[in-house]
């Protein structure tokens, strides 16, 4: 007799859709169609030869060691690394901070394994990184927003969504996926003094804060943070020597600066939150794979990561310039978009009334594509008026070509039908 198996999943999987993202990325994989729709780096960056040699030396200098269980904290140099790493961003952790995560995806389940119990609240942004949603629905999770704008999260609205009592607030300051836009830093200091005082802490996902095309580096919120704490003062020229205290957890990944195959990510977090997760993590997947960590390291070490971002950067603030340009000239009127000054995304809104669903079905047909941005928020029904573009991925050709079919598109559904 074959199992029901429906009657058998668990009440959460109750809340498990599958990404309409992930739907649509099946749909745009027809040759033809120009996809703005995933967050793909450009595959022609990952440095594949690197990989390659970096392999061979890995085996042949660790040998059947890379190819053993190891421990759920991670490959010690690459744990090392990040602190070094992060040292530069003015985030001082030790090794007893850091947590290598198969992504920071995992990273997100982590958390939402740590600290969600069913019916906790989550303030996230509003529209916010799908892939968060998706982790936290999973540990029933219900979610109060915050909206964003050019600026970041709105903190003029954030008291009154913090009177909700949520477990934690979800912040992308940098670069934000899927709005493009990054958090100022007047309101990077505001909302560290507001979560203070209403005692919230704040998970930081920094996914893209290297990938800064333009302007000045802004602190992390993890370094505000720990500088409030420390009584110590932020300025730009002086990176400050703070220590990891933690009313912050910080995440980041090699996604966008190496390759997103490896699934290699990162938590920072005070070392007491660091042992739990290494807890929840052993249940997960006892640790991430050895023999990428080693390979990654190997690659990364000695300044390649550090050249090799800049290289990305340069790459994809020229795709941005290309996107931003042929989107003013393809564009109809009363089309509105942000201008990231780094990341992957930018955001488009249409007048209130349009919904980006049905304006996807005719771009698909028009071999061209992008994600609604319905998905991004946590109630779908809210906000049908916009989508998220990406610039990271297709070439310059592919660019100019794919925004000129979506002015087609968006002059088509704007043009007033004759009754
Ligand atoms: C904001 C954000 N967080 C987390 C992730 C997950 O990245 P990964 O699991 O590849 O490290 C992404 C991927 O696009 C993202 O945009």
């Amino acid at each position: 007799m074959s199992t029901p198996w429906h009657h058998r999943y668990a009440q959460r999987t109750q809340r498990m859709g599958s990404s309409m993202i992930r739907e649509l990325l099946k749909l745009t994989q027809k040759p033809e169609i120009i996809s703005f729709a995933g967050g793909l780096p450009a595959p022609e960056m990952f440095p594949v030869e690197a990989f390659e040699a970096a392999t061979q030396r890995v085996l042949r200098q660790h040998g059947s060691q890379a190819l053993q269980y190891s421990t759920t904290e991670g490959y010690l140099p690459l744990r090392e690394l990040i602190v070094e790493k992060m040292g530069r961003y003015g985030i001082e952790a030790s090794v007893d901070n850091v947590l290598i995560t198969s992504g920071s995806q995992q990273a997100l389940d982590l958390i939402g394994k740590l600290l969600i119990n069913p019916g906790d609240l989550v303030l996230t942004e509003q529209p916010t990184y799908l892939g968060a949603l998706q982790a936290w629905r999973a540990y029933q999770a219900e979610f109060s927003t915050v909206p964003i704008d050019d600026d970041g999260l709105r903190i003029d609205l954030l008291e009154e969504a913090l009177c909700g009592g949520p477990k934690f607030m979800y912040v992308l300051p940098n670069f934000q996926n899927p709005g493009g836009v990054t958090l100022s830093y007047e309101r990077r200091l505001a909302l560290i003094d507001i979560a203070d005082r209403y005692g919230v802490p704040i998970i930081e996902d920094d996914p893209y804060g290297e990938l800064r095309f333009e302007g000045e580096h802004l602190p992390p919120l993890v370094v505000l943070d720990a500088d409030k704490l420390n009584g110590r003062q932020y300025t730009n020229h002086n990176i400050p020597n703070s220590y990891f205290k933690g009313n912050v957890i910080y995440m980041s990944t090699f996604s966008k600066t190496l390759a997103p195959g490896l699934r290699l990510g990162w938590i920072v977090a005070p070392a007491s939150v660091i042992q739990h997760c290494v807890m929840a993590k052993q249940g997960m997947d006892l640790h991430t794979s050895s023999f990428v960590q080693m390979v990654a390291y190997e690659v990364a070490k000695d300044g390649f990561l550090a050249e090799h971002v800049r290289q990305i950067r340069q790459v994809y603030r020229e795709r941005r310039d290309i996107m931003l340009a042929a989107m003013a000239e393809h564009f109809p009127p009363g089309v509105r978009w942000t201008t990231p000054k780094g990341g992957l995304f930018l955001w488009v809104s249409l007048a209130e009334e349009m919904d980006s669903t049905a304006v996807l079905q005719e771009a698909i047909a028009h071999n061209v594509a992008f994600v609604p941005g319905a998905t991004f928020y946590p109630d779908n029904d809210q906000q049908k008026n916009s989508f998220r573009l990406n610039f990271s991925n297709a070439t310059p050709e592919q660019i100019g070509e794919g925004i000129g079919r979506l002015g087609q598109v968006l002059e088509k559904v704007l043009t007033p039908v004759p009754v």
